[in-house]
């Protein structure tokens, strides 16, 4: 991973393909270091703000030849928009940008000031953060199968003119490193085609991260799973040739504490055509996603072993395909959870909630506080909410506000759906307990329920993240394909339980 670094000086000084400052939008005299530059180019800055050629709107970028008149080739003057709406997330999206753009021209060696640290009055150790992590997560590419493309950014320096500054810079810069790491781990997994991403592979992906971190896991192959009566879970894995994998890794911040302050269970499903129930052809790549969940799991398990919060968490990826073969299940079957609720499987589509009833079992026998479980649960999720905000929902308001607190730290969008009694009612079946669909309304209401009736009285927040695990196009800190959501919010949540 490119290395940031920062250093006390004065950025005007300072050698490096370009240096980068930045302008909000409207202000016709850049003060600050912004203002030293523009003194160094006698005034060219603002010339050319005077003259309607850059007025530092949000996204919009002024690079300009120094011809000598400072160490540095290049300046790039990077827009922040209004400074009203300033805040470091709008850091985090800016980096991320200008770090495109930059390598775009091939720069090899970039040096920035704290941006938002001075003009913008924000705190000093997140805006280092925001830097950090946009860099990294918006310089992702996808790139295991295609020739790699050989200019890459070597050097970002921070250059900071207040010395007392450059400690809480530094400390912002290893957490935007540690949690970019997580989200850059999540993404690779998503990304990674089905036929090189199956419940083996990612069991084995997993467990690298955890013997890097020195994490106790265990990888719970079918018949383990079946001793433990997991019939939820191992029906969806019946269509596969490829063995379902029971994912359990287990980070101890708090060894005095035999509990677990948090579960973090993420679908992973490696590809779902939909079974039996058989997806349309078109878009069905996509599923290649379904386990974006448990993706975003590992990636925040890997960003808390590196920040190391004094909690403990148990963290579940139940792993399997869902495919259409010979033994599938079929639709009208009924099974038998880990928790002896019987299931009518209406849809094999709807095989998510399948897996996480029986990983919501497994975490509730292992002694846990809270549950959170991350997934590309439903179609209706993405069509209520679009690509913009990932929905919660729960039977906890005291947890739900810890979640909706860390998702806004994290500039990771949710918002909280309700889970009126009324909806349960949809899931009711005549010949089972329940079923695992709820007909065509609220699709992403009754998914929820199907899950809560597994997490009974325990505090659970669900999320569900179908229509923000793939984007289609580069924006901001998000790179097409995976995003990483919501690896961000799961490592805060985990900071504020300590
Ligand atoms: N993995 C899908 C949900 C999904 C859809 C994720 C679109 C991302 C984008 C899930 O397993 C599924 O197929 N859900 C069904 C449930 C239905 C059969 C009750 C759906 O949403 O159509
Ligand atoms: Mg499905
Ligand atoms: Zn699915």
């Amino acid at each position: 991973m490119l290395n940031i670094k920062v250093i006390e000086g004065e950025i005007e000084k300072f050698q490096a393909d370009v240096i980068v400052v930045n302008l909000f939008e409207g202000v016709k005299n850049p003060g600050g270091a912004t203002g030293s530059v523009d003194t160094s180019l006698e005034n060219i800055i603002s010339e050319l703000i005077e003259g309607g050629e850059f007025s530092g709107k949000l996204g919009e970028n002024l690079l300009l030849h120094t011809y000598d008149k400072l160490p540095s080739k290049r300046v790039l003057v990077v827009g922040l928009g209004k400074s009203e709406n300033f805040s470091p997330k709008v850091i985090r999206n800016v980096s991320a940008q200008t770090s495109r753009y930059l390598r775009g021209l091939k720069v090899k060696k970039i040096a920035s000031i704290a941006h938002g640290v001075g003009i913008g009055g924000h705190e000093v150790e997140y805006c280092a953060e925001e830097i950090a992590q946009g860099l990294l997560v918006g310089l992702y590419r996808y790139d295991q199968f295609v020739k790699k493309s050989e200019v890459i950014i070597e050097e970002f320096t921070i250059v900071e003119k207040d010395s007392s500054k450059i400690p809480l810079l530094q400390k912002g810069i290893n957490q935007g490193q540690a949690i970019a790491e997580g989200v850059i781990f999540a993404r690779d997994l998503v990304n990674t085609p089905g036929n090189h991403m199956t419940p083996t592979i990612l069991s084995e992906r997993a467990q690298e991260m955890a013997e890097k971190n020195n994490l106790s896991m265990e990888i719970l192959n079918e018949n383990q799973c079946a001793e433990k009566s997991m019939g939820a879970y191992l029906s969806v894995s019946r269509g596969s040739f490829e063995e379902a994998k029971f994912i359990v890794i287990e980070y101890r911040g708090n060894p005095d504490k035999s509990e677990y302050n948090l579960a973090f269970i993420g679908k992973s499903v490696t590809f779902d055509t939909g079974g039996i129930s058989l997806k349309p052809a078109a878009d069905m790549s996509r599923m290649k996603s379904d386990m974006a969940g448990g993706a975003s799991v590992l990636g925040a398990i890997n960003a808390i072993a590196l920040l190391k919060p004094k909690i403990n968490i148990l963290a579940i990826l139940p792993a399997t395909e869902n495919m259409p073969g010979s033994k599938a299940t079929k639709p009208g079957d009924i099974v038998i959870s880990m928790n002896g609720k019987s299931i009518e499987v209406e849809n094999t589509d709807a095989e998510g909630r399948l897996t996480l009833a029986d990983a919501v079992s497994y975490v509730i026998e292992r002694n846990v506080e809270n549950i959170i479980d991350v997934a590309t649960l439903t179609g209706a999720m993405h069509m209520a909410l679009g690509n913009v905000r990932g929905g919660l929902f729960g039977n906890n308001q005291d947890l739900m506000e810890l979640v909706i607190k860390a998702s806004e730290q994290a500039g990771e969008k949710f918002w909280q759906m309700p889970m009126d009694e009324e909806y349960k009612d949809f899931n009711k079946s005549d010949v089972a307990d329940i079923k695992n669909t709820g007909g065509r309304l609220a699709g992403a209401i009754t998914a929820a329920h199907f899950i809560g009736e597994f997490a009974a009285e325990v505090p659970w927040v669900h999320m569900d993240i179908a229509g923000m695990a793939m984007t289609e196009k580069d924006s901001g800190y998000f790179t097409k394909g995976s995003t990483g959501f919501p690896v961000c919010t799961l490592v805060k949540l985990a900071l504020s339980m300590e």
